[in-house]
């Protein structure tokens, strides 16, 4: 079989398992055992903590105020475990890592890999990291930590493979998320848009007005990518959505051409500097009054948070009501890396309540284990949790859960003719080939 084949039959399989998290994700389950086998070797026995010195790096793009906040959080944390340790904070600036992904696979191809780095959970992790083997398993963590009883069986799912676990999840994002300004909204008197129709006609509303209808900053390009992916979820049903990523749903189908026609619209209304923005410079213009509406994942909110914005609104944005977007971050172990026990010890409190609750209150996520206390979340993030246990959990694709980084990069290169030429038939032509070049559709 060839390696293309190997890689498509082990996507599918991925991305089958996170349609399972539909049911699987409710915190209050019992999860059946992981169906491993049992492990060659005993669990590893690490050093007592004193002994623990040297240093830790570690690699992510959290450079942001609520993104650094939380990391920063997670450092104190270490720091009071193990005094002696030296924290490297590797982090390479640019929203969804799109300067630190090349900067990572440079380092992990020249055999010089951080201690732990960030991956989302997903394809991102697995088809670029784990199937080639740059990845050393973490199952013996999860075994010595007991941590399988507080992890949703679909999580657990999504980050194993071939028996093994391959990463700690710290959190669960969601991407679908229509941010605004109270204030501004009030003086106006106008509601979030629940339609596509709706929010063209506030946004018609809003341009009368001189205020720009959708902030967008999509440096990079991934934050169109990103709104893109929002408004297929709105514009088709979640199976049709998740079809998309398996080749069972045809890229020329009308839900598509909708979906392309709706986002071309929605760009009409976007601030014209858009790609020389950030998401969190976009995430500006909303504070200020200056747009009446963004579309960006829920780190918006910690970002309101550093920023002392309390006049943040939010919505599920048009067509997406009872749908949650999902991606998660999470901390792996590269083979060999320079200061592996300290790694080790890393993983262990990224995986542990007391470093999940420490975190995700202020990087505006929630937590990936089923037993933090809500009480410590703003009212935001209590609803997402909420969600989080009742919507229909569909994958994201500008957050490496739904397709590879190779597929997402092909999709990349169509957005940015799109985002510029609004030309729906050649971008549905692109899209359909960046299917077909993948090898997931025929
Ligand atoms: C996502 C990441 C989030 C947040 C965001 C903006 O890819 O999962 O944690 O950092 O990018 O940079």
């Amino acid at each position: 079989m060839s390696t293309i084949k190997i890689k498509y039959l082990a996507m599918l399989n991925l991305l089958l398992i996170f349609v399972l998290l539909l049911t699987a994700c409710g915190p209050a389950e019992t999860p059946t055992p992981e169906p491993t086998q049992p492990p060659d070797e005993p669990p590893e026995v690490e050093p007592p903590p004193e002994e623990i010195t040297g240093q830790l790096e570690i690699f992510s793009w959290w450079t942001t105020g609520g993104e650094a906040a939380g990391l920063e959080n997670l450092f104190s944390l270490y720091n009071e475990k193990f005094p002696q340790v030296e924290i490297i904070n590797a982090t390479v600036a640019g929203g969804a890592g799109f300067e630190a992904k090349p900067a990572l696979t440079a380092r992990m191809l020249g055999g010089d890999p951080p201690d732990s780095f960030q991956v989302h959970m997903g394809q991102e992790l697995t088809e670029t990291w784990v199937v080639d083997g740059f990845m050393e398993p973490v199952t013996f963590i999860y075994q010595q930590e007991g941590w399988e009883q507080y992890y949703p069986q679909g999580v657990l799912d999504i980050i194993s493979y071939e028996g093994d676990i391959w990463t700690v999840p710290v959190n669960i994002h969601r991407a679908n998320v229509l941010w605004y300004n109270r204030e501004v909204f009030d003086q106006y008197g106008w509601t979030p848009p629940v339609t596509f129709n709706e929010f063209f006609a506030l946004a018609e509303e809003m341009q009368a007005e001189g205020i720009t209808p959708l902030a967008l900053g999509d440096v990079g390009i991934w934050a169109s990518i990103h709104l893109f992916e929002v408004v297929l979820a709105g514009s088709m049903s979640p199976d049709l959505y998740n079809g998309l990523w398996t080749g069972d749903t045809d890229w020329y189908g009308p839900e598509v051409t909708l979906a392309l026609e709706n986002m071309a619209r929605m760009l009409e209304y976007a601030n014209p500097d858009h790609s020389a923005l950030s998401w969190d410079q976009a995430n500006d213009l909303v504070i200020q009054g200056r747009a009446g509406m963004t579309i960006m994942g829920d780190w918006v909110d910690a970002d309101n948070m550093a920023k002392g914005f309390e006049h943040s609104g939010w919505a599920l944005p048009p067509g997406t009501d009872g749908i949650f977007v999902a991606l998660s971050d999470t901390f792996g172990l590269p083979q060999n890396p320079p200061n592996r026990d300290n790694a080790i010890e890393w993983l262990r409190l990224v995986g542990s309540k007391e470093g999940q609750e420490a975190f995700n209150p202020v990087k505006g996520s929630i937590c990936a284990r089923n037993d933090c206390d809500p009480n410590l979340f703003n009212i935001y993030l209590q609803g997402a949790m909420q969600d989080w246990e009742n919507h229909t959990i569909v994958p994201s694709l500008a957050h490496g859960a739904a397709a590879p980084e190779s597929w997402v990069a092909l999709i990349n290169d169509v957005m940015t003719t799109f985002v510029t030429n609004l030309d729906v038939a050649a971008a549905q032509a692109g899209l359909a080939q960046s299917c077909v070049d993948s090898g997931i559709c025929q």
